[in-house]
């Protein structure tokens, strides 16, 4: 089985949080738009979706699923992400998409947080992945300065502007031992929008796509 075939089957899975007659948050990534594929078909029992970028957006709304603005909605019963990086405590580095943001935001607004990732996203330890932070372009030189402190080598990336108009620093060769703590503490810095650690609200239920079919962990 490929990687994308183990995405398929994780994206296609998570199909059974989906309620009728509710609004679904959706995540961004390769996995997720297998999730939308999923989606589409049963896009006559939902009443729509909210969405975490421009990207998710464009597709959901191509496949028929209406997109609601995320201040237009109370609250939302499940979100439906991938991950770059996941440990046994669920929790997460987010943002190789650059959609970290808004991700956060829609994570936040949910009551479940289904992750869908394939076998090669499950890690011991946080942080051989590059950690995608989110900044205010005039704060660059300052945070990953204040990165470097914390012992991470800090990569602009090149040539991105995320969905809200900043960069993107990735912080490379951290082990995370501490995913709340760093969490925090970047957070913290000035000029940061976010973090892409998902400590503090990790996943409640993952989905990994397995040459054996999707592995539900609830
Ligand atoms: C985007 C993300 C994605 O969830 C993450 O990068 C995983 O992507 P993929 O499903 O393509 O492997 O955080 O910002």
């Amino acid at each position: 089985m490929t990687q994308d075939e183990m995405k398929k089957a994780a994206g296609w899975a998570a199909l059974d949080y989906v309620k009728p007659g509710s609004i679904v948050g959706v995540g961004t990534g390769s996995t997720v738009n297998h999730f939308i594929d999923a989606l589409a078909t049963m896009k006559g029992q939902i009443e729509g979706a909210v969405s975490s970028s421009v990207a998710s957006t464009e597709k959901l709304k191509e496949l028929g699923i209406e997109v609601f603005d995320s201040n237009e909605v109370a609250g939302l019963d499940v979100y439906v992400d991938g991950a770059d990086e996941i440990n046994a405590q669920r929790d997460m580095i987010k943002g190789g998409g650059a959609a970290l943001t808004r991700e956060k935001i829609v994570a936040a607004m949910s009551k479940t947080f289904v992750c869908i990732v394939d076998g090669t996203k499950a890690v011991d330890v946080l942080g051989k992945f590059p950690l995608p932070v989110e900044v205010i372009p005039m704060a660059r030189a300052y945070v990953a300065r204040e990165l470097v402190k914390l012992g991470g080598t800090p990569e602009y990336r090149q040539g991105v502007v995320t969905d809200n108009g900043n960069i993107i620093l990735d912080v490379h060769n951290l082990a995370i031992v501490d995913p709340k703590g760093l969490e925090t503490t970047i957070n913290g810095l000035a000029g940061v929008v976010t973090v892409g650690l998902f400590a503090h609200r990790g996943a409640d239920v993952v989905i990994t796509g397995t040459a054996e079919g999707a592995k539900i962990e609830a």
